[in-house]
């Protein structure tokens, strides 16, 4: 067993209180590799923000348990060197298992999302409670999550959104003792979460009924990515096809981050921006070979989108 602690993390809880209050959110950045994880920590470090890193199942698979651990550390020690130690959470993405939940904890994550959320009401509250009760033995934080989001999530497809039902927020944290909630109001995972020309808007009045039956209390924001077309448009520039991409508009975003939303979490968002990075390379230097030389405008690229969400859409910026 590692805990967060000796890897120099911390967990949720003081990090939330603190943005609820201050009408700000905390980014939580997906990455799967070294130079997503190094744009994550000289944004956060450059903006003064605290930054969750979120591991999915997927990326825990693609990079390894045992690599992960060392490369959280390494990012408190980065962010140590490059002049300003900020609070940094490692948090699991979509865990949806209680032993996939522990193996986390017993391998240095500071942060927990079980996701239940395709179960039935009183199995989500059950197997919420038992990752709940094993996390807080260790000063895990825990998200749970209530109301489907449309698309793909936990490999479960769903082809329209089932909205949290405000009535039953209370209920749900009450009896999991969850530290956060994630909450299903019109996001979505991934990078076509609207067609062209529909009409986007979340559904910020379900947001305030819920607020209003949980007062203060931490809530989530899944599927947040505003697929920027200037990214669309530079992928398929460059050779990609990637038509009809539309995501949230950040001003939606920005007004989510001024409630009790507290954590907003991008990674499509990153996934263009680098993709965009490596195609230009690859297209205009077609003899170039050392991957390098796409990865490192990648980072940079990266490092830019990462700053322009702090500052312009979560405002944690000097927050750390
Ligand atoms: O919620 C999904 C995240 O974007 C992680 O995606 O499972 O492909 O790593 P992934
Ligand atoms: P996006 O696909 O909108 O970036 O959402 C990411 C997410 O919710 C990770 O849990
Ligand atoms: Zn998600």
């Amino acid at each position: 067993m590692i805990h967060y602690k000796e890897l120099g993390l911390v967990n949720t809880r003081e990090l939330f209180k603190k943005a609820v209050s201050g009408k700000y959110a905390i980014p939580a950045y997906n990455f799967n590799n070294m130079e997503q994880l190094q744009a994550i920590i000289q944004a956060c470090v450059e903006t003064k923000s605290p930054v969750i890193l979120q591991v999915s199942s997927g990326a825990r698979k693609y990079a390894n348990q045992t690599m992960l651990r060392y490369m959280a550390e390494g990012a408190v020690r980065y962010a140590e060197e490059l002049g300003y130690p900020i609070p940094i959470v490692l948090h699991l993405d979509h865990g949806d298992t209680f032993d996939l939940c522990k193996s986390c904890v017993e391998t240095g994550f500071s942060s927990i999302m079980i996701d239940g959320s395709s179960h039935p009401y009183d199995e989500n509250v059950k197997l919420t409670k038992q990752v709940v009760d094993f996390c807080h033995q260790y000063d895990v934080t825990v998200e749970g999550e209530l109301g489907v989001l449309a698309g793909v999530e936990d490999e479960v497809q769903s082809e329209v959104h089932t909205y949290t039902q405000p009535a039953d927020v209370e209920d749900f944290v009450k009896r999991t003792g969850v530290d956060s909630l994630a909450i299903s109001i019109g996001t979505s995972h991934g990078a076509y979460k609207f067609k062209p020309g529909q009409k986007v808007e979340i559904r910020l009045d379900i947001l305030a009924e819920i607020e209003d039956c949980i007062p203060g209390f931490p809530i989530v924001l899944h599927g947040s990515s505003s697929v920027p077309q200037s990214l669309v448009q530079e992928i398929n520039k460059y050779g990609g096809k990637m038509k009809d991409a539309v995501g949230i508009p950040e001003e939606q975003l920005r007004r989510a981050a001024e409630s009790a939303v507290c954590k907003i979490n991008i990674d499509s968002d990153g996934r263009l921006a680098m993709t965009a990075a490596i195609r230009k390379v690859l297209t205009e230097k077609p003899d170039e070979f050392d991957p390098r030389k796409y990865l490192g405008p990648a980072r940079d690229s990266l490092k830019e989108l990462y700053k322009h969400k702090v500052i312009h859409v979560l405002g944690s910026n000097d927050k750390a």
